[in-house]
């Protein structure tokens, strides 16, 4: 008797393997919920290269967390991210990304997001600065990021960032198999408002693994119970960006990249990309 091997390359039979996830997501979506595309489920080769991609990821913001301090450039930052990620095999997935100049994002203070390094941001005593990069390792890809305090900074300054660190702890915990993409967004927004801060909208999470920027897009507001259900093998970033002011915010036209607070308050920010498992969640890069 020959089996039907399982799609996913575990070498199990089918119906030992994922049949019981596949009928469930085929029954949730003629009850009507939004489930993924099935190449949103992601394959053993796939979650073992993630893995590896993000494991790379990591290792190199932990490198940045043990290095920076006043008096830097963002640039060194720059240069190291590149050093370190070609060393070690890998490739930066900012560098040339819709032509993006350099291989990293550091988004200072006001910045929120998608800041350039350069020569002449020297990261001074009391600066918030998010680092966030993106790795590629045989071709699969891991997104991090973290916000580090920059020697002493004011109290109002590390309270963002502590209940920052707490949004994305809290979006971890709502992402669970078969819960929905909008308790992530619900669990993040109701935290960080009720300590008085703001959620950026226009931007958000992803999918995350065999491109860059997957379906779908993780908003970081939300509701319980709504959009998408999450299904064991979907991998994809949370990374809230939390403003001490008002959420709105708008992109510098001089580069067409960095994307700032309108009211000049503080941004901060962290991104983990996940894996979402038959028990809960593997975060594969942080
Ligand atoms: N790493 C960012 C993210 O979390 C994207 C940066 S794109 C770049 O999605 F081109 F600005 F590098
Ligand atoms: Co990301
Ligand atoms: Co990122």
């Amino acid at each position: 008797m020959t089996e039907e091997l399982c799609w996913c390359g575990s070498g199990k039979a089918y119906c030992d393997c994922h049949q019981k996830n596949d009928d469930k997501v085929r029954l949730l979506q003629s009850k009507g919920e939004e489930v993924p595309d099935p190449e949103m489920l992601k394959t053993k080769e796939q979650i073992e290269g993630i893995r590896k991609a993000g494991a790379l990821n990591t290792a190199i913001l932990d490198e940045i967390e043990k290095m920076i301090k006043p008096g830097m450039s963002t640039e060194e930052i720059d240069r190291f991210v590149y050093d370190y990620t070609i060393a070690h095999g890998g490739i930066p997935a900012c560098l040339g990304y819709f032509g993006f100049p350099k291989s990293c994002c550091t988004s200072i203070n006001d910045q929120v997001c998608h800041g350039i390094p350069s020569e002449t941001d020297i990261l001074k005593n009391g600066d918030i600065v998010n680092v966030d990069c993106t790795t590629i390792v045989d071709g699969y890809y891991g997104d991090a990021s973290r916000t580090f305090i920059i020697g002493k900074a004011p109290k109002k300054a590390v309270d963002l960032v502590e209940v920052t660190r707490q949004c994305l702890k809290l979006g971890l915990e709502a992402a669970k198999p078969w819960a929905h993409l909008g308790d992530i967004g619900a669990a993040i927004s109701q935290y960080a408002r009720k300590r008085g801060y703001s959620v950026v909208t226009e931007f958000g999470g992803h999918g995350c693994g065999v491109e860059f920027h997957e379906d779908p897009f993780v908003c970081h507001v939300g509701k319980k119970n709504t959009g998408m259900v999450l299904v064991p093998g979907m991998t994809f970033t949370i990374e809230p960006m939390i403003n001490m002011g008002k959420p709105g915010v708008f992109v510098d036209e001089s580069n067409d990249w960095t994307v700032y607070t309108k009211d000049g308050s503080l941004s901060a920010q962290f991104e983990h990309t996940i894996l979402i498992t038959e028990t809960g969640i593997e975060i594969l890069s942080k």
